[in-house]
């Protein structure tokens, strides 16, 4: 079948009206209406069908015409319903061979799709899932992740500052912020529990960035900690290759590629091989075969007496990453603003 295009949905429009119009009973009009509507090989389910099967950069445009297609041909059943004079039937008879009016059914955003598939994996994994503020304070945004005031690394992050303190804060001197990151909760978590530790956290944080492409201004993370007597860099990349293969494929390889991050020694940029070229270079990974997913890296001892940990004692990992980037990659869409849109057009392309 030829990919939809605007010729293609209006010809289908006429020819549903055609069809409906030549309908001698409501038996045929429904019939009519199943051949176009229906859930499975109708005209609109095999056209929902191709939008599976496209190239990544045809799968909005299909996905535009066949949306546009089936209300189209929902809007003109309705009003054939209204209208048609149920020439089968007496007059003020009910028809019941007509087919129910289904309810909308709502269902998840696919950025929440991706994170319960996130916990789910992480769960398996004996990790717990914990929450913590988008409010925050500076200390545990940056100092107590080992990047003083002065450290060049806090100018990396553009923040954006609260004008007044945090309900019950004491620490008055410490300013209020919304977080960068969701690294603030490993400390509030560490906190508040001896080792060993091992929690996700997933979140929204927030930084001065422009709407864009490929940023936005407030997106969530998933956070990982691991704290224990003996983890080694071989937990923290056992940890994530397993979650990459859960939720990509099997197949999928993983590079740790050295990096700097303040609370983590060594540290590491987290790059999973691209699954849209395999390693042969497309614009997704802009030619390089690898796509960027966050960063992680052991646990600085600076980070452990912050919390009152014995850093002689316990090592531990941790990781971040982004879950619009796993969302990206997952459905290969290429631009962040469509999950913020709520274009419904979009949305009802993840239907479950
Ligand atoms: N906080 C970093 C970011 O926002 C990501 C990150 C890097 C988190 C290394 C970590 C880590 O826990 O160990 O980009």
């Amino acid at each position: 079948m030829p990919l939809p295009d605007a010729a293609a949905v209006a010809s289908q429009i006429a020819a549903f009206e055609a069809e409906l119009a030549q309908s001698k009973t409501s038996r045929d009009a429904s019939a009519v209406r199943d051949r176009y509507l229906g859930r499975k090989n109708s005209v609109v389910a095999s056209w929902m069908q191709m939008i599976a099967a496209a190239p990544a950069d045809q799968k909005r445009a299909i996905g535009r015409f066949a949306n546009e297609l089936k209300q189209a041909i929902e809007e003109r059943w309705t009003r054939y319903l209204e209208t048609s004079t149920q020439i089968d039937r007496p007059a003020g008879a009910v028809d019941v061979t007509l087919p129910g009016r289904l309810p909308l059914l709502g269902h998840r955003h696919p950025l929440t799709i991706i994170r319960d598939q996130l916990e789910e994996i992480f769960t398996r994994m004996a990790f717990t899932v914990v929450e913590g503020p988008e409010a925050e304070d500076e200390w545990h945004c940056f100092d107590a992740l080992n990047m003083p005031e002065e450290h060049p690394a806090r100018d990396m992050q553009d923040t954006l500052y609260l004008a007044s303190p945090l309900p019950g804060d004491s620490a008055s001197d410490h300013r209020t912020l919304l977080r960068t990151h969701t690294s603030s909760m490993q400390i509030r978590y560490m906190q508040a529990h001896t080792p060993p530790v091992r929690i996700v956290v997933p979140g929204r944080v927030y930084r001065r960035d422009d709407l864009d492409l490929t940023h936005s201004p407030a997106f969530a993370q998933i956070e990982g900690l691991a704290v224990g007597e003996g983890l080694s860099l071989s937990d923290l990349k056992g940890t994530l290759l397993e979650f990459a293969r859960q939720m990509f494929a099997p197949t999928l390889r993983l590079r740790f590629r050295p990096s700097f991050f303040p609370y983590t020694e060594p540290s590491a940029e987290i790059d999973l091989s691209c699954r849209q070229c395999e390693g042969a270079g497309c614009a997704m990974c802009k030619k390089t075969g690898w796509i960027e997913l966050g960063g992680c890296g052991m646990v600085h001892p600076a980070v452990f007496e912050a919390v009152g940990y014995d850093p002689e004692r316990y090592t531990g990992f941790a990781w971040g990453i982004g879950i619009e980037r796993i969302a990206i990659l997952r459905y290969q869409v290429e631009d962040i603003r469509l999950f913020y849109e709520n274009d419904l057009r979009f949305l009802e392309q993840f239907p479950y």
